[in-house]
């Protein structure tokens, strides 16, 4: 069954917990889709896993429309969430409006997230009929502003002014929150203060629902591990043992093997060399 924003609304109404996956192309969309995952996120994290950026900063509106086109071509039931990427929406309400009309008109995607408690842009593109997901606490592409990776709202003054983002985005329209590396009581507080579901990364087990990027608990990735990713599977290191096992067979002569080559009959053959003379 296709979910939609009201999944969302009624999980939380409900206390089922909401779950939720990167994914950047089709075939690992299509198998977290068929896993039953709630939602995928076409997240700007794709600069540092798929194109190998040290943040994601330099993606752009056409390396998620490109990535989002093939994650939606292969999910029939998650809701797909696209990221707005960095400066594709900051500058000015109009940008915003026109961005998040693209990223959905030609991904095919069901809602957009943005960074930060930029309420202006989440009022207006909701009005223009486009569900949208905020994102507080690590808002990776302010990380030059922030001065790094690092968790948000532990001193009284942040979790004060985090409560109230959280609050104001709700106010403007959001209709989930993604909470990244916040203390788990205050992730806690937030949830239990806002009606909107609250997406947990790395903000502790009381939020309405969870998202990890796939490729960290795939352990796929391995130039840095936050300290929030659980690694549910090891698949980078059986990637790595498949290639080198590869190698070795076909410098050994070992693959292929009759049984993924293609027969013609002898004649055939024959004949050819027959020509040949
Ligand atoms: O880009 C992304 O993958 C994200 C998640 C970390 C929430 O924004």
């Amino acid at each position: 069954m296709k979910q939609t924003i009201v999944t969302f609304r009624d999980a939380k109404k409900n206390n089922r917990k909401i779950t939720m996956l990167t994914a950047y192309d089709y075939s690992t969309a299509k198998l977290i889709d068929e896993a039953g995952v709630d939602s995928i996120l076409v997240g700007d994290s794709l600069g540092n896993v798929m194109l190998g950026y040290s943040d994601t900063l330099a993606v752009t509106m056409e390396d998620m429309l490109h990535h989002g086109k093939a994650v939606t071509r292969g999910v029939n039931n998650a809701l797909v969430v696209i990221d707005m990427p960095f400066m594709s929406y900051q500058t000015s309400v109009y940008d915003a409006v026109v961005n998040a009309g693209r990223l959905i008109k030609e991904t095919g995607a069901n809602a957009v997230k943005l960074e930060g408690c930029l309420c202006a842009q989440i009022k207006a593109i909701v009005e223009a009929s486009i569900p949208v997901v905020a994102h507080l606490g690590l808002t990776p592409q302010s990380v030059n502003a922030i001065g790094g990776y690092k968790v948000q709202g532990k001193e009284a003054d942040a979790a004060k002014r985090l409560l109230e983002e959280a609050k104001a985005v709700e106010a403007a329209g959001a209709f989930a929150l993604v909470l990244e590396c916040v203390p788990s009581k205050l992730a806690g507080l937030i949830t239990k203060t806002l009606k909107i579901p609250t997406i947990g990364i790395g903000a502790g087990d009381q939020c309405d629902g969870q998202v990890l990027v796939c490729h960290d608990m795939l352990g796929m990735f391995s130039d840095y591990t936050p300290k929030f990713v659980k690694k549910y599977a090891v698949l980078g290191e059986n990637m790595k043992e498949a290639f080198t096992h590869y190698c070795q067979e076909v410098e050994s002569g070992k693959f292929p093997s009759q049984e993924h080559a293609y027969d013609i009959p002898d004649e055939i053959i024959n004949g050819l060399y027959g020509n040949n003379k």
